[in-house]
């Protein structure tokens, strides 16, 4: 296997291989889930290539810049509890990784992120309408792979990707007067990120014809995990090191997106929080104006080092602890002893 291929990517980039596959007994599993992603980088490979030079650069982008294949490797590890990685299972799996590829291009143009998986963001390079149409159109082939399983496979992609749009809108307008923001902000991420994850745990038992009973804790499972994992997401915008992330440090805190240490910071009520509060407020209103965004930066590393931060990580934690408790029906084994140690691994990561 060479160093860029997907099992060493994801070892690389979340310590899977050592952490959801320790133990004996994963070892199979292991190899089983790499020879899977292997199945699913080659679809996407040949599934993102389009007549038109210029969409075929821009679809392939992103793909070819990386990414750590989470939502396939759990479609892979759930199909296990079926008939294994069947070719529904792989093109389920390519079909979700492929809308969160699509939904990548959207985010960063709405984020203004300039960095993406290590390289400039897409918008960066063609101007936010060619990054735009890109995510289209990588949505519109995730639909045609699913299509060719039928009305529940398309079914289940419509519905997951409704609820990544309602998540990522309701994240842009923010909450009403008087709603609790961390309330409201812990759906945001149960829609945006929560929902796609879940189905990709639900879509490896689905395809793989595994147990219908195993589904409902598998979604609640993948949505609780993708809370986490969310979380996780919003330490990661405030780390110090680039290399490591593949995105801009603070890109979101400075764009004046909330994220869930920003919001617990606004709950605190001592005078210093509150300083820190102002000061970032007032500096995401100057960098809307057009000053410098590295009028933040000290701002950025005291929120690092807030106890906010670490209520965020707290959070995190929590989530991950009732992801592994929705797995109580599945059966003892290889399976749920990796899906267990997922959940704790995206709690506990920093890329
Ligand atoms: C980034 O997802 C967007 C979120 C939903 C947090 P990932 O962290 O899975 O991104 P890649 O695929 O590894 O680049
Ligand atoms: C991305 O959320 C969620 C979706 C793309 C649906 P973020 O904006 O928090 O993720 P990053 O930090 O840019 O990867
Ligand atoms: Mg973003
Ligand atoms: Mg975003």
């Amino acid at each position: 296997m060479t160093p860029s291929a997907p099992g060493s990517r994801i070892a690389g980039k979340l310590g899977l291989s050592d952490r959801v596959f320790a133990g004996p007994r994963s070892r199979k599993l292991l190899s089983v889930v790499e020879a899977g992603l292997a199945r699913v980088d080659a679809a996407l490979e040949n599934e993102l290539r389009v007549a038109d030079s210029l969409a075929d650069a821009t679809s392939r982008y992103l793909y070819e810049a990386g990414g750590k294949r989470v939502r396939p490797m759990l479609a892979l590890l759930t199909a296990q509890l079926g008939d294994g990685a069947t070719d529904r299972v792989i093109d389920g799996a390519t079909a979700l990784e492929m809308t969160h590829l699509g939904s990548l291009y959207h985010d960063d143009v709405m984020d203004a992120a300039d960095k993406r998986r290590g390289v400039p963001s897409a918008h960066a390079i063609w101007g936010n309408n060619v990054a735009i149409l890109t995510g289209d159109l990588l949505f519109s082939r995730a639909s045609q792979i699913m299509a060719r399983h039928g009305e529940g496979a398309i079914r289940l992609q419509a519905d997951t990707f409704e609820r990544l749009v309602l998540g990522q809108m309701h994240e842009t307008v923010g909450p009403k007067e008087g709603e609790d923001r961390v309330a409201f902000y812990l759906q945001v991420l149960s829609d945006k990120t929560g929902s796609l994850i879940a189905a990709a745990a639900q879509a490896g038992v689905i395809f793989s014809n595994g147990p219908e009973e195993y589904e409902a804790p598998l979604i609640a499972f993948g949505e609780k995990a993708g809370v986490a994992f969310q979380l996780l997401d919003d330490v990661i915008d405030l780390s110090a090191d680039p290399d490591e992330t593949g995105k801009v440090p603070g890109t979101d805190l400075r764009a004046g997106v909330p994220t869930m240490p920003y919001l617990v910071l606004g709950q605190r009520t001592d005078a210093s929080s509150r300083d820190l509060r102002d000061r970032i407020d007032e500096g995401v209103a100057r960098i809307a104006d057009g000053a410098d965004p590295a009028i933040l930066d000290d701002a950025l590393a005291e929120l690092r080092e807030h106890e906010a931060t670490q209520a965020t990580l707290d959070l995190a934690h929590a989530w991950s602890r009732e992801a592994v408790d929705a797995l109580e029906p599945l059966p003892d084994g290889a399976v749920r002893e990796a899906l267990t140690r997922f959940a704790q691994a995206v709690a506990d990561r920093s890329s």
